[in-house]
């Protein structure tokens, strides 16, 4: 039986990987997002049928954001990975923020979640698959710890992934008093996907002997990253192993569990 995944931010980095690695299976459907169709060369060279690519902005407003999903209103998606999401200059201290730079990673890495959420909600909810529980899964970042603060300058951008694990949390317990069985039952993870070699870490790694990176796995250790591919197929792996207790958690790309 097919299961439908909808990644957003899925032009490049891990967001790519997801969509790659996902649409390799036949079996699947993939609904890969890109802010527009002139970055998603890569996505439209893997030529697949299953691998359907949209334009979803998460800077858009709601109504926007529903709009750019009527394409595919006949679809009915298990599994959502809202993986879109900024980090700029954020090796600083909260004195040293602006104004800008907090309202700018607040308003894609937690709003922007929340309208990811609230606009594929519809098509998430549609109807249950026998073959897989429904799950939500928020690739958020070990600089959202609040609980388990991990001691590195994440600034503006560590404040938006903590309220991002907030939102992961809200809506896990929303879903507990919803009246289908299938969304009572659904599965709401925030995941850490370990330090990738992407664009947005790429600034920083050249310095990562000297400062801290967000390590909250045993595995990782200060000098080492993950690519895309290995930390993609390690959370596809933990996304198909995750049960009804893992509802409601903060993972780690190698299925470490943390608190928030
Ligand atoms: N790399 C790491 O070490 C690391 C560590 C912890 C957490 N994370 C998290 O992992 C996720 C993926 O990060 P990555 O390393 O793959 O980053 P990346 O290579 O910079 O890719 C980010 C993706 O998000 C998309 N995006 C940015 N703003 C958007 C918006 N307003 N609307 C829709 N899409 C938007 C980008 O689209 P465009 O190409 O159009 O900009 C791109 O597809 C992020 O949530 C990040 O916070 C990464």
């Amino acid at each position: 039986m097919t299961i439908t995944y909808f990644i957003t931010g899925a032009n490049r980095g891990i967001g790519f990987e997801f969509a790659k690695q996902l649409s390799a299976d036949s079996n699947n459907i993939v609904i890969a997002t890109t802010r527009s169709f002139t970055n998603a060369a890569a996505l439209k060279e893997l030529n697949r049928t299953n691998l359907i690519i949209i334009e979803f902005d998460l800077n858009n407003s709601l109504d926007l954001m529903r709009k750019s999903l009527q394409s595919i209103e006949n679809y009915s998606v298990d599994v959502v990975i809202q993986n879109s999401g900024i980090a700029k200059d954020s090796q600083k201290s909260i004195l040293q923020t602006t104004e800008d730079e907090l309202r700018e990673h607040y308003a894609v890495n937690a709003i922007g979640s929340v309208k990811v959420y609230q606009s594929i909600f519809p098509f998430w909810s549609k109807k249950a698959n026998p073959e897989t529980p429904k799950k939500l899964i928020f690739i958020t970042s070990g600089a959202g710890c609040v609980n388990n603060f991990y001691p590195m300058q994440a600034s503006h951008y560590g404040v938006s992934k903590a309220a991002l694990n907030y939102i992961s949390r809200h809506i896990a317990f929303d879903h507990k008093s919803s009246d289908l069985v299938h969304i009572k039952n659904s599965i709401v993870v925030a995941v850490h996907p370990g330090v990738v070699e992407t664009d947005m870490s790429k600034p920083l790694l050249p310095y990562r002997e000297s400062f801290p990176l967000p390590i909250i796995t045993p595995q990782e250790s200060a000098a080492s990253t993950i690519t895309p591919e290995e930390s993609a197929s390690s959370i596809i792996k933990l996304i198909n192993g995750l049960e009804q207790k893992d509802n409601d958690t903060f993972i780690s790309y190698d299925g470490t569990r943390h608190s928030w």
